[in-house]
């Protein structure tokens, strides 16, 4: 994820590019610790979850192996899949540094991981979020174009202006999305799959919306970063996607500019209704 950047310079030690060393060597035992409780508590509820990419590039990648994974040593797995890699940075980044990697098929992780008491809680993401819910998905070829194309789509909307409208995209599919499979709907999102609340909320609570996905759509609807999602957006295929992203985006950030955003709850008479939620998590809150 990237944020904002009050500060364009990267911090002390940083590159330009704002990556840095992870330093593999210097985690403790008790940080290796923390991603083995973390991975196993995950692995064991995504089979029949999450969607089969995601599932297939876990087991590619041998995330469990030694505790928090080495970028050295995933990185000659995936540059024989995809060619992506992942590099280590600070924290959060700006978003033009964010899609500059991302273009250049480079996913930036946080090198930190949370600590054993806040098992679930998170302030920013860590590399258990970073690694395990997102580098799987980057192992899978049309995902891996994907998330490129966003990288440079990222760059343009910034250009443009439009990147509000664009950032739902990303929330919408890439952190919360579903997925629709001949076995049923999965999950998709790296901000699900490595959320272990979240990883059951998504598919089984009766609260949140549960929609098909489209484009112009998902960019008129705002999202929450405080609490679960109140709307999910069914991808219908990987393929699907990318395709819904090849056209240009400029003659659409034209009509979302005059077009208003829709209430986080809307159900319009276009949308393909998977799931009405109760909404009754948000309402009780
Ligand atoms: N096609 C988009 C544009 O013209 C770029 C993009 C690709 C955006 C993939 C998101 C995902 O801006
Ligand atoms: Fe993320």
């Amino acid at each position: 994820m990237s944020a904002d950047g009050f500060s364009n310079t990267p911090p002390a030690g940083a590159r330009p590019d704002w990556t840095i060393d992870q330093g593999w060597t210097s985690y403790s035992e008790a940080e290796h610790q923390v991603w083995i409780t973390l991975y196993e508590r995950q692995a064991a509820l995504l089979p029949g979850r999450a969607c089969r990419p995601f599932l297939d590039g876990l087991d590619a990648l041998d995330l469990r192996r030694s505790g928090i994974p080495d970028f050295s040593r995933i990185n000659v797995e995936m540059d024989r899949l995809t060619g992506w890699r992942v590099v280590a940075v600070p924290g959060l980044v700006p978003d033009a540094v964010f899609f500059e990697h991302l273009a250049n098929r480079r996913f930036p992780a946080g090198r930190f991981i949370r600590e054993l008491e806040e098992l679930d809680y998170l302030r920013e993401p860590d590399v258990f979020h970073d690694v395990f819910g997102h580098v799987p998905m980057l192992t899978d070829p049309v995902f891996a174009d994907y998330m490129q194309a966003y990288g440079r789509g990222g760059l343009r909307a910034l250009e443009l202006g439009r990147l509000s409208n664009l950032a739902r995209l990303y929330w919408y599919t890439v952190e919360f999305g579903l997925l629709e499979t001949p076995d049923g709907v999965r999950l998709l999102g790296a901000g699900i799959v490595s959320s272990r609340a979240e990883s059951i909320f998504a598919l089984d609570d009766p609260s949140p919306n549960r929609l098909g996905f489209d484009l112009e759509r998902v960019m008129r609807t705002p999202y929450r970063i405080d609490d679960f999602q109140q709307v999910y957006f069914v991808v219908p295929s990987l393929q699907a996607l990318l395709d819904a992203t090849l056209q240009d985006f400029a003659p659409i950030y034209a009509r979302l500019a005059k077009a208003s955003d829709l209430p986080i709850t809307a159900i319009e008479p276009q949308d393909r209704l998977f799931t009405r939620g109760t909404q009754a998590r948000a309402a009780s809150q």
